[in-house]
């Protein structure tokens, strides 16, 4: 990108109108964040319910009294260890963050995004920008610019392209207004790092329980595809036995879809391949933060594809794998 266009996208910012950059997570459809009218364009552009709040993003620790009204020791540790990168630390809000923002929450949900190109946009605008994922609501979050196009043409006036997102699932959401720190949403940052860095537990929004906040947002129906989602298991002489039995029984004509490790395509025969379409590899096993890169971009094709039936192999449930396993329970529900 050259820097002609990065001054005009941050033109476009300034003058209040939303801009789709890549992060290393997914990309972002972003707005001044402080500034309320920019804010309901990207909640129109995307068809988003107006309680689901946004993360602001910055690409510096000083714009952080913008953005949050404490900054407590915790945040530090992990903004220390973990920005730029894909944790989102939700925090009490600043008062001159919009309600748009916040979803009319007291706090505030705040990272620094580790891709170059998003670095650049909000330092040129001189902005933290309010950004969620540049997909129409409900669809799965968009991995390549491509991606942002399909949902958005015509609906914004610039779609920054950085390539395919590295991480490709969207940024740990980490709520520190409890007592403890909950994991609200599971994502590149793993639960075991942030243990690790705060040198105590960590517990998910489902351990924590009824009690416990919950990111708005998860509440939603989300990252789910046209067509039914089927998880299978993880072992693939278990998924080969799986996929078998599934196009033994699924309707005439219906399209079945296979998303699995390369262990698993390989043990496919003719006949199988001939019946799956997309057959898309989710990288080698035990190797979940392949798979979390590729999950939504399976997705997309398996519903371009029409696939009435798409089957997603399953990976270990934690480190990354927890990322990638919440994102398939949540496809598979619908
Ligand atoms: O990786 C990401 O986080 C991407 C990129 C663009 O940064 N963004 C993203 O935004 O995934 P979005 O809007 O699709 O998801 C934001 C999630 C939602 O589940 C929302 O409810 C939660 O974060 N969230 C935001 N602010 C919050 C707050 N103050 N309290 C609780 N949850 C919050
Ligand atoms: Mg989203």
């Amino acid at each position: 990108m050259s820097g002609e266009s990065l001054a005009s996208a941050a033109a476009l910012l300034r003058a209040g109108e939303p801009v789709a950059f890549p992060t290393e997570t997914v990309y972002g459809l972003g707005a001044n964040a402080l500034d309320a009218g920019a804010c309901r364009r990207i909640f129109a552009v995307k068809g988003r319910p107006a309680d689901n709040p946004l993360i602001v993003h910055i690409a510096g620790m000083e714009r952080l009294r913008d953005v949050c009204a404490v900054w407590p020791p915790e945040a530090r540790l992990l903004a220390v260890r973990f920005w730029p990168g894909p944790l989102t630390l939700v925090l009490p809000r600043q008062k001159g963050v919009p309600p748009e923002v916040t979803g009319g929450l007291d706090t505030v949900g705040v990272r620094m995004p580790d891709h170059p190109l998003a670095l650049a946009l909000i330092r040129t605008a001189g902005l933290p920008l309010a950004a969620p994922s540049a997909n129409l609501s409900g669809k799965p979050s968009p991995t390549t610019a491509d991606h942002v196009w399909r949902d958005l043409q015509g609906r914004i006036p610039l779609i920054m392209d950085g390539g395919p997102c590295r991480v490709g699932l969207e940024s740990t959401v980490l709520d520190l207004t409890a007592g403890s720190p909950v994991i609200l949403r599971p994502g590149g940052v793993t639960k075991e790092e942030l243990e690790q860095a705060l040198g105590k537990a960590v517990m998910t929004a489902d351990e924590a329980g009824e009690s416990a906040p919950k990111a708005p947002g998860m509440k939603y129906r989300h990252y789910a595809p046209q067509g039914r989602v089927m998880p299978i298991s993880a072992d693939s002489a278990a998924a080969g036995r799986q996929i078998a039995e599934q196009l033994r029984t699924v309707r005439p004509g219906e399209r079945v879809a296979l998303l699995a490790t390369d262990e698993t395509l390989a043990g496919l025969d003719a006949a199988q391949r001939a019946r799956l379409t997309p057959v898309f590899s989710l990288g080698g096993a035990r190797r979940p933060a392949q798979a979390a890169a590729r999950l939504f971009t399976g997705l997309r094709l398996a519903d371009e594809s029409r696939a009435g039936l798409i089957l997603v192999q399953e990976t270990e449930d934690s480190g990354v794998g927890s990322a990638f396993m919440n994102r398939l329970r949540k496809a598979a529900r619908g």
